[in-house]
This record gives C-alpha cells, sequence and structure tokens, in this order.
C-alpha cells in the first residue's frame, strides 16, 4: 500500500488528491463552488451536488495526471462518507465506489472530522509538519460547519471535549459579514478588512468563557451583538473595519482560551487546528504566540489543507487501508451523526 487517490465531496468543494503512506500530497486539486453559491448567500444542496457531478470526473483525471503515478500504481481509494450534505456526498461515494470496482481497488470511506484532525501532519514542498508522532493530541476543528475540541490518544482513538452549542464559528464569521454586506462565505473578507481596523475600538462579548472549566462555545450572541451594534452606527470603510478587527478578535479570543483549557485538562504537548477558519491570519498568529508561551508544539496546515480536501482524507484513507480496514461496495453516505457518536468524533 504506497499511495491512495482520495476524494472529498461533502459540502460544496470538489477535491481529489494523491497521497502517499508517509503523508505526502502527490498532487490536489480542489474547486470551491463559491461562485456557485455566493450569489444567494449560503449553499444551496441541490446545486452543490449537481456541481460535484460535472466536476468530480475530470478532477479525477487531472490528479492522476498531475501525481506523475498511473491507476496501476494507485494501490486504494479514499472517500468522505460522512457527515456532510447527503447529494455531495453520493456524488464523491458514488465515483469513489465505481472507481474502486473498474479498477479493483480496495475501498475506504472516512470521516469528514477525522480527515481535518489529521490535516496538521500532511506534507507538501512548502509545508513540512514538526513531527511525525504528534500523539497524544488536542484538535480544534474550526469550520463553517464544526466547532469542537477533541482530544485525540492516538490515532483513530478520540474524545470529545467541547463543541458548539449554536452557531459554528465559521458560520459566526460568515453571518456577521451578510449584516456587513459582504459576499459569502465571509471569513476571509473579515480577515482582509480586520487588518486595518482597530481591534479595541468595540467590545463584543466573548461567549461561555464563564464558568471556568467550560470547553463548549456559543457564537449565535456574538452575531446578535453583532447585528444590534450594526444598526447604531454609519457604515464608513473604517468603520466596518474597525467591526471586523472586533468581531474577529472576540472569535480569536474566545478559540485560544478554550484551547488552552483543552490543552490544560489533557495534558497534551501538541495541538492541531484546522478547518477552514484555521485560514485565520489572526488566529494563526495568536495560536503561535499561545503555543510558544505555553510550550506546545503547534500545528496549523497552510490554507489549502484547512479548508475541505481531499488530501486529508487521504491520508487518514491510507492509514486505515494499512491497518487493514476496508469499505464494501455497500458503502453508503450518512449525513449526519450525532456529535461523538462514531469513534468518539
Ligand atoms: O472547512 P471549510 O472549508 O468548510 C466547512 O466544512 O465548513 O470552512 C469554511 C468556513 C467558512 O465559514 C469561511 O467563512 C471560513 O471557513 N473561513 C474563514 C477564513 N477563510 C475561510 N474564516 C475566518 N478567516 C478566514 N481567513
Ligand atoms: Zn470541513
Amino acid at each position: 500500500m504506497n499511495r491512495v487517490l482520495a476524494i472529498e465531496t461533502s459540502c460544496d468543494d470538489t477535491s481529489v488528491a494523491v497521497v502517499n503512506s508517509a503523508g505526502e500530497v502527490l498532487a490536489l486539486n480542489s474547486q470551491s463552488q463559491d461562485d456557485v453559491h455566493g450569489p444567494f448567500g449560503g449553499i444551496i444542496p441541490e446545486l452543490a451536488c449537481r456541481n460535484h457531478t460535472s466536476r468530480l470526473i475530470p478532477l479525477v483525471e487531472k490528479t492522476i495526471l498531475d501525481s506523475g503515478y498511473n491507476w496501476d500504481e494507485i494501490d486504494g481509494i479514499a472517500v468522505t462518507s460522512h457527515p456532510g450534505l447527503l447529494g455531495s456526498l453520493l456524488v464523491g461515494v458514488t465515483t469513489a465506489k465505481s472507481l474502486a470496482f473498474l479498477n479493483s481497488k480496495p475501498l475506504i470511506g472516512i470521516n469528514h472530522l477525522e480527515g481535518h484532525l489529521h490535516a496538521g501532519f500532511l506534507k507538501s514542498k512548502g509545508y513540512q509538519p514538526s513531527s511525525d508522532s504528534p500523539y497524544p493530541f488536542v484538535g480544534l476543528c474550526v469550520s463553517g460547519g464544526h466547532t469542537a475540541t477533541y482530544h485525540v490518544r492516538k490515532f483513530g482513538k478520540y474524545e470529545i471535549l467541547g463543541k458548539t452549542i449554536d452557531d459554528a464559528a465559521g458560520e459566526a464569521f460568515d453571518k456577521f459579514g451578510k449584516i456587513l454586506g459582504f459576499g459569502y462565505p465571509a471569513g476571509a473578507q473579515i480577515d482582509r478588512l480586520a487588518k486595518i481596523g482597530n481591534a479595541l475600538a468595540y467590545d463584543f462579548p466573548r461567549p461561555l468563557l464563564r464558568p471556568k472549566t467550560s470547553l463548549d462555545f456559543s457564537f449565535s450572541g456574538l452575531k446578535t451583538a453583532g447585528s444590534q451594534l450594526v444598526q447604531r452606527l454609519q457604515l464608513s470603510e473604517s468603520v466596518k473595519a474597525d467591526l471586523c478587527a472586533s468581531y474577529q478578535k472576540a472569535i480569536v479570543d474566545v478559540l485560544i482560551t478554550k484551547l488552552q483549557r483543552a490543552v490544560e485538562k489533557t495534558e497534551v504537548k501538541s495541538v492541531v487546528i484546522t478547518g477552514g477558519v484555521a485560514c485565520n491570519s489572526a488566529l494563526r498568529k495568536e495560536a503561535q504566540e499561545w503555543a510558544a508561551k505555553s510550550k506546545v508544539q503547534l500545528f496549523i496546515p497552510p490554507p489549502q489543507f484547512c479548508t475541505d480536501n481531499a488530501a486529508m482524507i487521504g491520508l487518514v484513507g491510507i492509514k486505515r487501508l494499512l491497518l487493514g480496514e476496508k469499505s464494501d461496495l455497500k458503502l453508503s453516505p450518512q449525513a449526519f451523526m450525532k456529535v461523538g457518536t462514531i469513534r468518539g468524533l
């Protein structure tokens, strides 16, 4: 088992990768559908799966070509099978099953969150993780759909430490962006504007910092506070920049505080931050400063491995295939799972 082809279509990104057993990303092609969903202000599930259908096979062909290997040199196929949008998952799973069947390759269905938690250990020309053996670690998964911390004792052993009780952090960015009149998704735009704003200009709430032991997150009140404040202000560009910087700071403060608590509770020495919100420049900077101060080994992958991507699915896939696991051709996607119920994820 030297290398796998991986497919990720759980939401609105179509992504295909070839990854080897050392975690090296031999090829990765991801196509965002922001252009499709942006005008609607959110993801339209029917459009997401229709676009996966037209984009996936050409992306598979391109990725195999980019990897420099041919089908005979691909030893297995990994695909995100849960959780996600059912129609989107169906396109990836059905394509992966067909490819596995036609090419007589072993198939493995992978949990999307398990993929995110391992994104920090992928290797590419521009990124080398500081260790190959990071276990045990605390993983903070922050995206548009998820915000949770996990205690990862070893590969395959996950325990949820805290999760959002309402909105995900990415959702908090996107909803505030909508209030400010930005396109969808808004996280990157808020990040850009925040760079020229004053993070101390507005005092946004830091939800669920009390009680001091709480590891859960809550972001819906922050969005409401943002909405009420915006109604009272004249929105010039500089006011918007200050709002973005202050709002972003509140989210980053909460994430770092919860991470610190998770590390204290578990006494681990390594932390992974992953998911689309891990692209945020303020979070990356503050996390690095916090890790240096707290003597924690920090893994934050480059942005292309933080957002939804097939490389992270390939890494988990090859690890599982090497352990002798595989899925059969009855594999079917599962859209929802209660947090913490499948292998602790
Ligand atoms: O992981 P991801 O690509 O998809 C999900 O599984 O949700 O994450 C997308 C989320 C969106 O909410 C987007 O606004 C946010 O990640 N995001 C950011 C940044 N880049 C993407 N949030 C804050 N700052 C960024 N630079
Ligand atoms: Zn994701």
